[in-house]
């Protein structure tokens, strides 16, 4: 009855039903096209990254009429009225999603997207959001920390937001920068709808790329020192690879039995490790994605694994609270209770670990967990060095200064928290969102 009176008003219907650009088509085109419709590969000439580009169609003319979705090149080349069927060597869109295209054609064809998106889009925040991701630009001076739907750049020492980066992905759980700072790639998405890669550029801050996957949040995002390939585990206990530069997806890999929520590159980008809540870290070749061979001896669920800077040495560590410290290689097969490539074990945490990091200086492993402590350990020895307390509740993301001096917290309490690595004096800390006052 309410249906049938909210139509008669006008209120639903077809009108109110008319697909959105910025809404419907872009994210589609942003997902299933762009890797081969974009500025650095214009196949036939049709670059779908800007509603303009879009417009301006390729080769063969506009890619829409609006009014008229049957003679619109879009959508002929999605039904497979002309061919190749789009998108190219990939299953046909959903038939929802290509009626999303004829009815957006249909009703004009506008574009709805908010004049400047970063303002438009931003987030308003009442309370501070709990803190999954942080990093050091590579040049020391910048410190990404993921808030929601969007990532924010501060100055290192919290004095200023340079930039908001908004997504759609709801949560981002992981970011990382690439050796020369140009690029910030994001792992994260919205719980129980998609997963995201998103790739960034700093400098203009834009999002030059994303690629969604799965129907979940991506954990453990990981950029190769090279910055050729991202990782990614996923929540259907498979690995995702994607080239950095298309945003294209290389191919996924499902040697895990539960959850993947950790994954880091060898020091060539050659290989990487993946860690999975089925206790396993895997080794894997990362042009094939072959797996190469077991890292550890299973114990607990992992959750977090970091590299040494310089060689193919990993610590690892999760539920069971160890961090346990493995050569990446074996020197012979594994067998069974083999544990020749454990390294060193640290001491057991307050509570079950949720990241790590290694310093750049290779003097330090920070271990983060579930209690309100950052742990600081020398590698070599295996001793405790220091403690960084302060926060409230668990800590979920750590991150050293490319110079080693620092080390940046986040957690829980939604505060960011900068300690001398020295001995774990708090130099600054800040919220890294901008707090509205709420309405009671
Ligand atoms: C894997 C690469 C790839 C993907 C992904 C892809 N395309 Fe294409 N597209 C091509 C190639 C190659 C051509 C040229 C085909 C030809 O003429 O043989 C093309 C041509 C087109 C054309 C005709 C342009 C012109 O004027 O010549 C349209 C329109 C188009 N694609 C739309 C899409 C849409 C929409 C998607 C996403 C749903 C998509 N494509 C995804 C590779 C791709």
């Amino acid at each position: 009855m309410r249906r049938v009176l909210l139509s008669l008003f006008g209120i639903i219907g077809p009108l109110a039903a008319a697909p959105s650009y910025y809404r419907d088509i872009q994210p589609i085109l942003q997902n299933q096209c762009q890797g081969c419709h974009q500025p650095a590969s214009k196949a036939s000439d049709l670059d779908v990254t800007t509603f303009e580009a879009f417009e301006k169609g390729g080769k063969r003319g506009p890619a829409f009429l609006p009014g008229k979705p049957d003679e619109s090149s879009t959508v002929r080349y999605l039904t497979g009225a002309m061919k190749p069927r789009m998108p190219l060597a990939q299953p046909a869109l959903a038939e929802s999603d290509i009626i999303l295209f004829r009815e957006w054609i249909a009703a004009g064809a506008k574009d709805d997207s908010p004049a400047d998106s970063t303002e438009s889009d931003a987030a308003v925040y009442l309370q501070p959001p709990v803190i999954t991701a942080l990093k050091f630009s590579p040049d020391g001076q910048t410190i990404a920390v993921s808030g929601n739907r969007e990532i924010l750049l501060h100055k290192a020492d919290g004095s200023k937001l340079l930039h908001r980066l908004p997504g759609r992905a709801e949560r981002i759980l992981s970011v990382a920068f690439s050796a020369d700072g140009k690029l910030l790639i994001a792992g994260g998405g919205t719980p129980a709808q998609f997963g995201e890669v998103q790739i960034w550029d700093v400098a203009t801050a834009k999002l030059l790329r994303s690629a969604r996957l799965t129907n979940d949040t991506v954990f453990g995002a990981s950029l190769a020192p090279d910055s050729s390939k991202i990782a990614v585990g996923c929540a259907d206990n498979t690995v995702h690879v994607f080239e950095t530069a298309t945003g294209k997806e290389l191919y996924k890999i499902g040697n895990h039995e539960n959850w993947v929520l950790a994954t880091v590159f060898g020091v060539d980008s050659k290989r990487f490790v993946s860690a999975s809540s089925d206790r396993a870290a895997k080794l894997i070749d990362s042009a094939s994605g072959a797996f190469l061979e077991n890292v550890n001896l299973l114990r607990g669920e992992l959750t977090a694994i970091a590299r040494h800077p310089k060689k193919d040495i990993v610590v690892l560590g999760g539920v069971e609270r160890y961090p346990y410290i493995y050569l990446m290689d074996r020197p012979r097969n594994m067998k069974i209770a083999d544990d020749t490539t454990l390294v060193r074990k640290l001491d057991r945490q307050d509570g079950p670990i949720n990241a790590l990091d290694w310093s750049p200086d290779a003097t330090r492993i920070a271990v983060a967990s579930q209690s309100a402590a950052v742990n600081l350990y020398d590698p070599e020895t295996g001793e405790k060095k220091a403690s960084c307390t302060g926060h409230s509740a668990g800590i979920y993301t750590v991150a050293f200064s490319p110079d080693s001096a620092k080390l940046a917290t986040g957690g829980f309490d939604g505060k960011v928290r900068v300690y001398s690595t020295k001995d774990c004096s708090l130099l600054h800390s800040f919220i890294p969102v901008p707090l509205s006052a709420g309405t009671p």
